[in-house]
Order: C-alpha cells, then structure tokens, then sequence
C-alpha cells in the first residue's frame, strides 16, 4: 500500500504551516511538487486540511484518552491526531492501516514506550464508536457555551467567545460549523468572452448555487481547465462574488482604484462588469501575479505598487476607491483552516488600525460624489461594521450607503463583509 508516503507528506505539510507559519496552500503546493501524479496527492492534501479543520476537536477527544494530556510531546499529539482523523472521518481506510502507520511512525519518532501509549489510545478512540460524532459528547463535558463551541466546533476559545459577543448563539453556531466544511468550489465566467456564453450554459446544470455568471460547484469538470487557461473562467469563490454584487459594484463610477489587488481576483472581476480599473498592492509578488492573469484574460489593467494608507500620486484621481482590505481571514476559515490556531485576537487590533488607515487615506483621495467600497474576508465587528460606523462617524463628509455580510444560510461556508460610504 502507498498510504504511509501520503502520511508522511501530511506530517511535512502540518510542521511547514503550524512550525514555520507557512500558508497551508503554499506548504501543500511545496510539499507535493516533486511528487509523482497519484493518490498519495490527494490523501496527504485531505488529512493536512481535513486535520486543521478539525483539529480542535480531535485534540478534545484525545483529551479524553491520554494520561496527562498537557505534558503530551506536540509530535505525539500531531500523529495520534492524523490519526485520529483518519479513524473517525476517511471511511475508506481500514482500521488495522491507520494503527499501523500510526503506531510504526510513533515507534520511529519517539520510541517503543510511546508507540505503545498511540496504539492503547487509539483503539480506545475507536470503541467510542458514534459517540464524538454528536454534539452531546462535547456538551456534556464542557462547561459553558464558548467552551462546548470551541470542542464540538473545533476553534480556539477566544474566536467561539468573539463570536457569540458579537453574533449570538446560534448565529455562532452555525457560522463555525459552516467552517468545518470543505468549500465548494467556485468559479467566475468572463460575460466578456466569446465563449462565456455557452460556457455559462455548460455549468448550470452542474451548480449547487450560483448567481448569473458566478458559479458553486461540487465536482470541478475537466473541461473547466481548458475554459479557464482560455481565459473564459477564473476560479474564484462564489461568496466572495456575491459580495461584489450584493455592494452593487456594477454601479460604482469608474475609475476604481483597487487599492488592495493582490492577484487581481476582484479586479477583473470589476473589468469584466465593464469598469475602467487601476490596480495597486503593496506586494510586489502578487502584482506580478495580476499580470500573469492580466496576460491570461487578454485584459489590460494598470498595475503599480503603493501602500493603500497613501499618499497616492494619482492626479486626477479615481472616482471609486475599493480596499479589499487585508484583515484577519475569519470569513475563510474553511478554505483556510490553519488561519485559526495561528490568529491572535492581538492581530485583529493591529490589523483595525491599518485598515483605519486605508480608510482615511480613500477618503482624502476621492473627489465629491466619490465612492469608497470596503470588503473583508473576515467576521470580526472591529474589522467590521465596528471599523466603518466608527470611521463615518469620525469623518461627517462620509455617508454609509450599504452594509452586507454572507449568511450561514447561503451555504456557501465562506464568509465576507462590506460597505459602501460616499463623500458628500
Ligand atoms: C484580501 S487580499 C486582496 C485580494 C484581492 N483583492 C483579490 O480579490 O484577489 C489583501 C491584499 O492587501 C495587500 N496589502 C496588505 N497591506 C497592504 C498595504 N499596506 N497597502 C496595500 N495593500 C496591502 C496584500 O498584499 C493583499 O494582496
């Protein structure tokens, strides 16, 4: 069986992310590149993120099993927690296989006494049986909402607090258990193309929600790669399309300034609904990605680095100032799950003062009548409604015109917020 290589991968993949604060992406695109086309891809890609999304959960259980679990070496619990997904949620695996490797690698790591302690406590995991698959389990061993949120919904304490704060119970609750989920995925059709057409009408039938020419998908059909190398699709969140449309950006004068472009995700999308855009970042390394896309969607945008707390040297300047602005990534949890246990509620505050900072750089550039649209990926109310109604109430020639955050209810398992305000 290949198997033990795809869990030495995962093993590589979890100490580049949560050692070395390398993005979960980036460590997986690292850890596989030399890695020869088959399951092991695959397997090594789903217990890495499959691990992370659940992690807080399984560490509960584990909890629950070992002797002192506070004085358990961190490499032990990452194997027994590997593991421990596997066993509860990769069905396809065999029992005997999962304690194998797990039970051999511990032996390899740390010793023929420990490797001992992994195999009681994974067969003990295994006669819980159903039981940790039900709330119940989680609710009645913890004491307190947060802290059954935290165990059954597999986060920090401090995000299941934040968020019953600032949502309610069951708001909260359905916003982390959407976060234990894959995403689906999404792509975004170019109306601009001459085969956006029909490609719009090949994809409706596949959608598990969609918008007009925005897309949420189950399975990515093969014929999706050629459409998007031709520049026809870009791969893209639903969620975070849905936002755009939600803010109205069909309606925002042109010029934009995308003050925060990253790789372009937003920008094309803006060009494609027909806007004049200029593109800005601070990150030279995502400008030269936007041009990549710019060359694979045949669509010509200035790009330039700045800073978005200015000043800009843009005379005349933009009509719509758009900071998609960097935040705290609570919204994507499920797309990103390592975001979580790196995340400090320190970052927030750091993060509310630079967005501040955009905020009233955009201002001071736009002309009368202008617009400044804000979009986070998170669900943080500093970041937030928070930031925005502290900002206009701090700046009286600003007037907010919408606010808009996703829904659970959408299903779509990612989460954005934003704003729209207009200088006077
Ligand atoms: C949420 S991402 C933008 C995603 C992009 N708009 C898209 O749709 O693909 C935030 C971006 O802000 C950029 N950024 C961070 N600090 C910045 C700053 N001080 N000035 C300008 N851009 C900044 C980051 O490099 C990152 O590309």
């Amino acid at each position: 069986m290949s198997t033990p290589q795809a869990r030495r991968l995962a093993m590589d993949i979890l100490r580049r992310t949560m050692d070395h604060h390398q993005d979960l992406q980036a460590a997986v695109d690292d850890v596989l590149a030399g890695v020869a086309p088959g399951p092991d891809k695959g397997l090594a890609t789903e217990l890495a993120y499959g691990y992370l999304r659940l992690r807080g959960r399984i560490d509960f259980i584990l909890a629950q099993l070992l002797k002192n679990p506070h004085q358990t070496s961190p490499v032990l619990k990452r194997i027994l927690g590997v593991a421990a997904y596997e066993l509860l949620y990769l069905s396809r695996i065999p029992e005997y296989a999962t304690l194998d490797w797990a039970v051999s690698l511990v032996r390899e790591r740390l010793g023929e006494p420990l490797s001992k302690v992994a195999n009681g406590v994974l067969r003990n995991l295994v006669r819980l049986g159903r039981s940790v698959h039900l709330p119940d389990y989680y609710e009645g061993k913890t004491a307190g909402q947060a802290k059954f949120l935290s165990a059954w919904c597999s986060c920090p304490l401090w995000l299941a607090e934040l968020w019953l704060k600032a949502y309610g119970k069951d708001k909260a609750r359905a916003y982390l258990e959407a976060s234990l989920q894959a995403p689906p995925l999404g792509v975004r059709v170019n109306r601009m193309h001459p085969q956006g057409e029909r490609l719009r009408q090949d994809l409706a039938p596949l959608a598990e929600t969609r918008t007009d020419w925005g897309f949420a998908l189950k399975q990515w059909p093969d014929f999706l790669d050629e459409a998007v190398a031709a520049g026809a699709a870009t791969r893209q969140s639903l969620a975070a399309q849905k936002i755009m449309d939600i803010l109205g950006a069909e309606h925002w004068p042109s010029p934009v300034l995308d003050a925060c472009c990253g790789r372009g995700g937003k920008t094309f999308l803006m060009t494609e609904l027909g806007k004049t855009v200029w593109a800005s970042d601070v990150n030279v390394f995502r400008l030269r990605q936007l041009k990549g896309e710019s060359r694979r969607l045949g669509m010509s945008v200035p790009a330039f680095r700045a800073g978005a707390q200015g000043p800009y040297p843009l005379r005349p300047g933009p009509r719509t100032v758009f900071l998609d602005a960097p935040c705290s990534g609570l919204g994507v949890l499920s797309r990103r799950p390592d975001i979580k246990w790196k995340r400090t509620p320190a970052d927030c505050a750091g993060l509310a003062f630079l967005q501040d900072e955009m905020l009233r750089a955009a201002a001071e550039l736009l002309p009368s009548g202008g617009c400044l649209a804000y979009v986070t990926c998170t669900l943080n109310p500093e970041e937030n409604e928070g930031r925005i109604e502290g900002f206009v109430r701090t700046h009286p020639g600003l007037g907010l015109l919408r606010q808009a955050q996703s829904d659970p209810a959408e299903g779509l398992g990612e989460f954005f917020y934003g704003a729209v305000l207009k200088k006077g």
